[in-house]
């Protein structure tokens, strides 16, 4: 409906790290994420972000960066982040809708995304908001789902899946789960204001047969071959790209001048104890055992 906020696929209370992660045999797509983002990221930066970081699963690949972010709309998965690695002043963790992000301009000078595109309904909304909360020269790294992936082209010449895999369009296969065509989101990305640059096919093994005839050490070592040839053509199931923003690498600002209020935009936010407020609209945000949380108000 117009002027209706995108829903959210919303994670608060889940068991997504058990349910999804630990024990259930995914020990090749985890690594080969990791050896997409290794290949993507600089080597040195200020302050690095991840948007839909649920538990942190890949927050250690943020070790070369001098302060880390971790943004989620699900409170819970952020505990069990912050449970793992602690409050510091390496890390902060917040609740905030990626539609509505609670950042300053030049909060960031590296940022990704892995596996959240994929639940967004409205993309341009949500990458507009992420590159206006990074500086010049910054790089963001984005993993979205490929449509246009080998198993759903075969499936679809054969006849056993009705959506076109070559079409430029979202599918929507389940409720809020979208896979994209590679030239869809080279589109939204440079209408965000990003230059994208180099793609990784990564996850083209996700195959049951695969897993069970390959060791994993021999379907890693294909899979670094293979990465590299998503610039050329991207066909994996997932994609990730490297995205720069124009500009020479710019100063993040200060940690106490990160954040702006959700509602109005206003940066003249004044913390009180455990609550942040905004002395534009009186609006407070609360900070509940070390999470800034900008998914609503304090009532007044
Ligand atoms: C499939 S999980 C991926 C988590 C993590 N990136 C990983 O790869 O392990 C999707 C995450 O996106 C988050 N998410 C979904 N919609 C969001 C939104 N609108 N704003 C912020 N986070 C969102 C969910 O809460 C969830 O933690």
């Amino acid at each position: 409906m117009p002027g209706q906020p995108p829903a959210i696929c919303d994670y608060e209370g889940s068991s997504y790290r058990t349910d999804f992660w630990e024990g259930k045999g995914r020990e090749y797509e985890d690594a080969v994420e990791r050896i997409a983002l290794r290949a993507l990221l600089p080597p040195a930066g200020q302050r690095y972000v991840e948007f839909g970081a649920g538990f942190g699963r890949l927050i250690n690949e943020a070790g070369r960066y001098d302060q880390v972010v971790l943004v989620d709309y699900s409170r819970t998965l952020l505990a069990e982040a912050q449970a793992r690695l602690g409050r510091s002043e390496r890390y902060l963790y917040v609740a905030a809708d990626v539609y509505n992000l609670p950042f300053v301009t030049n909060a960031f000078d590296v940022a990704i995304m892995c596996r959240v595109i994929h639940h967004l309904a409205d993309v341009p909304a949500a990458l507009r908001q992420i590159r206006a909360s990074l500086t010049p020269g910054a790089t963001f790294i984005l993993e979205f789902a490929n449509k246009r992936n080998l198993k759903a082209i075969a499936r679809y010449l054969l006849g056993r899946q009705d959506w076109n895999p070559f079409a430029p369009e979202p599918v929507e296969f389940v409720k809020l789960n979208f896979d994209f065509h590679p030239a869809y989101i080279q589109q939204a990305l440079q209408a965000a204001g990003f230059v994208p640059g180099p793609r990784r096919n990564v996850s083209m093994l996700r195959l049951g047969l695969f897993k069970t005839v390959l060791p994993l050490g021999a379907m890693l070592a294909l899979e670094r071959l293979i990465q590299p040839t998503g610039s050329l053509l991207p066909i994996s199931p997932s994609i990730f790209v490297r995205n720069g923003v124009s500009g020479s690498r710019g100063q993040v600002v200060a940690r106490e001048s990160l954040f702006k209020c959700p509602a109005c935009g206003s940066a003249d936010l004044e913390q009180d104890g455990d609550v942040l407020v905004c002395r534009t609209n009186a609006e407070r945000w609360a900070i509940r055992d070390g999470i800034y949380d900008f998914k609503e108000p304090l009532s007044a």
